[in-house]
């Protein structure tokens, strides 16, 4: 099955848009503690263990992982997502993570990363993982999930995914937009996606309160990054979400995991 998706944040050349440094640690203050300490419990991480994250973002999982496990090997196709993952590592005096920057569909099994890990994670990102930038010019996007997926499959290890059931709202606001959101696939598609390999793969939910407080500001900024919208349609956006959009102090995130080993 391939599943084509077309609502990843594109830069103006068509290329897929890159995170800055202070973006990258935005996103990492928005991440709640919960969502990490139940995910590390799950992983049941030992000492000895090799972990790979791929689409590792600002270090989420790769900088707590690598505080119980042997190695992390930490991909992202986006700079400032790893240069903070460096200094979160760098600050909490971590050594044994090691960072590829990479789409992972270019990523090379044998030179980028070996073939054998304890765990493989990709937290909240395997959605976006069938992303690669394709062309003369490297400017358009190619998705190709059952591909990305395949590759994972390559690997020797136990495979997990999170991917968020309750998106931030992001719908209602295209609405208001006039805009028509066709989101990412769900972690239904990347089940099917998995079975139709011939895999048995399990999935699970788990919920959790988020700890920080999810203002209209933080939801208008994440669409505005997406659309690439100027500080005018931003601060229009930012007061019709006011008036129109409810999103609540304290908010439930409710998460798929899917499990599976190739
Ligand atoms: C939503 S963030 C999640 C980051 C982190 N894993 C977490 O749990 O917070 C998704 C990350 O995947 C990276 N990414 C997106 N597409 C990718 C691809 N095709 N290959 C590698 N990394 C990718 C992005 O740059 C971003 O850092």
């Amino acid at each position: 099955m391939m599943y084509r998706c077309n609502a990843v944040a594109t830069d103006k050349s068509g290329g897929m848009k890159q995170w800055s440094t202070l973006e990258a640690k935005d996103f990492l203050q928005s991440i709640s503690s919960q969502y990490i300490s139940t995910l590390t419990d799950i992983l049941q991480v030992k000492p000895e263990d090799n972990i790979l994250d791929i689409g590792c973002g600002p270090g989420t999982m790769a900088v707590p992982l690598a505080r119980i496990a042997k190695s992390v090997t930490a991909i992202d196709t986006s700079v400032g997502m790893l240069e903070t993952l460096k200094e979160e590592a760098e600050k909490n005096g971590l050594r044994n993570i090691n960072c590829v920057n990479k789409f992972w569909r270019d990523v090379e099994v044998g030179i980028d990363i070996t073939d054998t890990y304890d765990v493989v994670i990709a937290s909240n990102s395997i959605n976006l993982l069938g992303a690669k930038e394709a062309g003369a010019d490297r400017k358009q996007l190619d998705w190709d999930l059952s591909d990305a997926i395949a590759k994972i499959n390559t690997l020797k290890g136990k495979n997990c995914a999170t991917m968020p059931l309750l998106e931030h709202k992001i719908n209602d606001v295209y609405e208001l937009l006039g805009r028509q959101y066709s989101g990412f696939p769900d972690h239904i598609i990347v089940h099917n996606v998995l079975f139709q390999m011939g895999l048995k793969v399990g999935v699970d939910y788990f919920v959790i309160q988020d700890n920080k407080v999810h203002q209209n500001r933080l939801l208008s900024e994440r669409v505005s990054w997406i659309l690439n919208l100027n500080n005018t349609q931003r601060n229009h956006l930012e007061d019709t979400i006011q008036r129109r959009v409810k999103v609540s102090d304290r908010r439930l995130q409710v998460w798929s995991l899917i499990q599976w080993i190739a």
